[in-house]
């Protein structure tokens, strides 16, 4: 069978490899893919389209009779995606629109919770920033710091956290008139501030039976000790030990089980992956934040901990047959470091050319997966702010941390930065 893989990043290089280690799988199609993807030998190869070309990629999936498409990022399913491939009969991997509304609009995932009684901070919403101060400036000493958030897809940046009023003020300002976040926050959303400990699980479902990927923490800011700027993710790994099986326990029953019921029971059942980003206190997990996607860097991570076939997967999550799936997990962990460009996540300079030791290549507990690369006349260049992600599987997270760096030890361009703490914490 043909699959089409929709994106350009670590996370899509990393689907591309797992579908084509599917014996099912004749080829594999990255839209428009990246340096990793142009360089895998056999059966994957780039198409230039955009992932937000909507026509241009049912196109060429007709043309190419493609069985199976798989969406990487939330943009084109924000656009419909899914509804026009489903439209014309296509086999696709995803939410519909309406059903990712639980990433798209955070005013829709905050009220859906609400009616639904799943554990979240407490929350308000403002269409206009006269209420919003007003709401702000009646708050009690006692209820900072407080969460603003873009309702609308900001690419992870639309959240800032205010430790008192003067800075919930400003970014309010921000927000409502210097409009920073553009049309994204026309809504905003004040929550309660959470404590606790965060980690991200992931569910595959066809919109009634779903089946779990191992847990993983990913690592958010740039620098080392989870200080400096919000990143896409600068590293990840899995399982997340903080995520016990009671944990785990509690989250499918208040967590997944009733999102899934309530989407279904709204008339918009979710299908594809189910991000479900979460703070556990004490045991107790509440959602931070949904995706209706999997994240980068955690697939980086949790797909290779996929031992079962992830396209028969896929295959059932479409028809409707993913509770008779095989669904199951390699032991041991994985770890996934991200080597970014100099500068990121503010600007960064691209078209450096990268090498990469042969060594690595007798390292078989390392996979490199491209993020920002281009591969051209047969040299490899870099190509965006997140370059590589570099992972490696091993019997204990340690063993995997270690191979992970070993990796990042063999490739070099000029500037390169990685964190050198992934999984320290939970070391
Ligand atoms: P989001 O885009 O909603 O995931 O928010 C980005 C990051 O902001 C999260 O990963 C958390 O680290 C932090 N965050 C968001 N909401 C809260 C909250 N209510 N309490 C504490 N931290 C939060
Ligand atoms: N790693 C965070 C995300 O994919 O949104």
């Amino acid at each position: 069978m043909k699959v089409l893989i929709i994106g350009s990043g670590a996370r899509e290089h990393a689907m591309a490899w797992a579908a084509s280690q599917s014996p099912r799988v004749e080829r594999v199609y990255a839209a428009p893919g990246n340096g990793g993807t142009a360089m895998m030998q056999g059966k994957v190869e780039n198409v230039a389209l955009k992932a937000v070309d909507l026509d241009g990629l049912l196109a060429f999936a007709r043309r190419e009779q493609i069985d199976l498409t798989v969406v990487g990022p939330e943009q084109p399913l924000e656009a419909g995606l899914v509804d026009l491939f489903r439209e014309a009969g296509m086999k696709i991997v995803g939410p519909t629109k309406a059903a990712a509304r639980l990433e798209s609009s955070k005013v829709f995932a905050k009220d859906f919770m609400r009616r639904h009684r799943i554990p979240t901070a407490g929350y308000h919403v403002f269409r206009s920033k006269e209420e919003a101060l007003s709401y702000l400036d009646g708050l009690s000493s006692g209820s900072w710091p407080q969460v603003l958030k873009a309702s609308g897809l900001c690419g992870g940046k639309g959240v800032i956290i205010a430790p008192d009023v003067e800075t919930a003020r400003s970014a309010v300002h921000e927000m409502f008139d210097d409009r920073i976040f553009g049309s994204a926050a026309d809504e905003v959303v004040v929550e309660d501030f959470l404590t606790g400990e965060e980690a991200s699980v992931f569910a595959l479902t066809d919109g009634t039976s779903y089946r779990l990927f191992l847990p993983a923490q990913d690592h958010k800011r740039i620098g080392e000790g989870d200080t400096g700027k919000n990143t896409g993710g600068m590293g990840a790994y899995a399982p997340a030990p903080l995520v016990t099986p009671e944990v785990m326990w509690t989250v499918e029953e208040r967590i997944i089980r009733p999102t899934l019921d309530g989407m279904k029971a709204e008339g918009c059942p979710f299908t594809g992956f189910l991000y479900v980003g979460l703070m556990i206190d004490g045991g107790e997990p509440s959602v931070v934040e949904y995706n209706a996607r999997l994240g980068d860097p955690e697939t980086q991570v949790v797909l290779p901990l996929l031992k079962s076939d992830f396209v028969d997967a896929l295959m059932a999550s479409v028809s409707g047959e993913l509770w008779d799936a095989d669904f199951e997990m390699h032991p041991g962990s994985a770890a996934t470091v991200v080597m970014a460009s100099g500068g990121y996540p503010d600007s960064y300079p691209t078209g450096l050319p990268v090498t990469i030791d042969p060594s690595l290549s007798s390292m078989p507990e390392c996979t490199l997966f491209h993020a920002g690369t281009a591969y051209a006349d047969g040299r490899l260049t870099t190509a965006g702010g997140r370059v590589f992600s570099v992972t490696a599987m091993g019997p204990t997270l340690k063993e995997s941390l270690e191979a992970a760096y070993r990796g990042v030890g063999t490739i070099d361009f000029e500037g390169a930065v990685f964190r050198r703490d992934i999984g320290a914490r939970a070391l």
